[in-house]
């Protein structure tokens, strides 16, 4: 698979040849010990699913147990320890994908008496679950996002990176290598290490790896910046920059291999200001992604609580647009407690948009009311009433 999805053969002959309805969506998910969940088993139609249900029943769980479908810990960054039913030990999580035409099954289990890490398996065979990025995106929107824009940088570093490997799948992998290459010269500077070999090999794959996540981000702020602009959606147009040393060093580079060596430098020359703080002060790690509402002209930490929300619906809007106009697949959107809280102007408009992205997006809210815009378009999934299963108009 080449690296870029968008632009990778097999994708873009899709692109060319299959414009029929986007074909990448869940079919079904059973839970076993996950959460407030003993057992669960939903099938799921091609369009949007609104979880309504009283507070506590288990909205977001099911939410959250989607997302493990990506690398990581989800959409609450939990312990694994701490989503197994009353602690117990073990879960699994089981889902039916449909891609590109053909059926997946994809588990991803905990059995803390064997291990901490949760174990996943693709079509019967166990897999990293850095490999989960090449079969399916997820794009989540959740209160614990409320204070992205004026929290410090790493949730947004994190939430692009999340974006990112949607793209190019082998971004979540570079990540990782990335980062416990980091840990490994911290640790060196912190044990006051001498063996100039030692910080040399560690660093020549920083720069290997940090500079293919520079380059990759950089293709996707491209991408998605361009589609925000090009659009004409009811929700504020999102700007977005990344600022930092080591991203000044990427544009002021007339080639690649110049920056690579700038980058090995600086690292070489921070070495001893690096030991004095046991930290590596340049690299993707310390990147700044800068949001702004372009119109107004602002940055995003100041503005109101609704347009910040809205900044992240027009973001996470791009990025299905374009992955749906390179691959014709579509990620899948959790947005829990997303449509409470719009006007209903902006209901009307973001429901409009799923629609006509033929996405399959998972929402959560406390009334069915609240999906009202959908026009019936929607299937509804009461929790307060587990046989309580309506599908409008599919
Ligand atoms: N490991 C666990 N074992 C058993 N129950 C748990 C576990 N973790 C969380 N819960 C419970 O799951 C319930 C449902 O939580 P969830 O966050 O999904 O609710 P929700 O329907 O999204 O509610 P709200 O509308 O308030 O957002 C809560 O009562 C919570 O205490
Ligand atoms: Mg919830």
């Amino acid at each position: 698979m080449s690296d870029f999805k968008g632009f990778n053969l097999k994708e873009s002959e899709n692109f060319f040849f299959n414009q029929g309805p986007v074909n990448n969506h869940i079919l079904s998910l059973k839970l076993s010990n996950f959460r407030n969940y003993l057992s669960y088993a939903a099938d799921f139609p091609k369009c949007p699913i609104a979880f309504i249900g009283k507070n506590g029943v288990g909205k977001t769980n099911i939410l959250e147990a989607i997302s493990l479908m990506q690398p990581g810990r989800g959409i609450r960054s939990a312990r694994l320890e701490d989503m197994a039913y009353k602690n117990c030990g073990n879960f699994g999580i089981h889902i039916n994908l449909m891609k590109n035409r053909e059926k997946h099954e994809i588990g991803s289990a905990l059995e803390i008496n064997y291990s901490k890490a949760r174990k996943v398996k693709i079509d019967g065979k166990f897999i990293s679950p850095l490999v989960l990025t090449e079969y399916l995106g997820v794009i989540s929107i959740t209160p614990l996002m409320d204070k992205i824009f004026i929290e410090g940088s790493s949730n947004r570093r994190k939430f692009f990176d999340r974006i990112t490997w949607v793209f190019i799948s082998t971004h979540a992998k570079n990540i990782k290598l990335y980062e416990k290459l980091v840990r490994e010269r911290n640790n060196l500077l912190k044990d006051n290490f001498i063996d100039k070999t030692w910080f040399n090999n560690i660093e020549k794959q920083i720069v290997k790896y940090g500079s293919q996540i520079i380059i990759d981000r950089f293709k996707v702020i491209k991408l998605l910046n361009n589609e925000i602009n090009k659009n004409n959606i009811n929700f504020p147009k999102a700007d977005m920059v990344f600022k930092g040393e080591i991203e000044s060093k990427y544009h002021g580079s007339a080639d690649l291999e110049l920056f690579k060596e700038s980058f090995l430098q600086a690292l070489s020359d921070t070495r001893s200001k690096d030991a004095c703080r046991g930290i590596t002060s340049i690299g993707p790690h310390r990147t700044e992604l800068e949001v702004s509402y372009k119109d107004k002209g602002i940055l995003a930490n100041i503005c109101s609580t609704g347009e910040q929300k809205s900044l992240l619906i027009s973001i996470i809007l791009a990025v299905a647009k374009s992955y749906k106009n390179y691959c014709n697949l579509s990620p899948i959107l959790l947005l829990d407690e997303v449509f409470a809280h719009l006007d209903n102007n902006k209901k009307e408009s973001l429901s409009k948009e799923i629609k006509s992205l033929n996405i399959q997006a998972f929402m959560t809210g406390t009334e069915e009311s609240d999906f009202m815009t959908f026009n019936e378009n929607s299937y509804i999934i009461n929790l307060d009433n587990q046989n309580d299963r309506r599908i409008h108009d599919y």
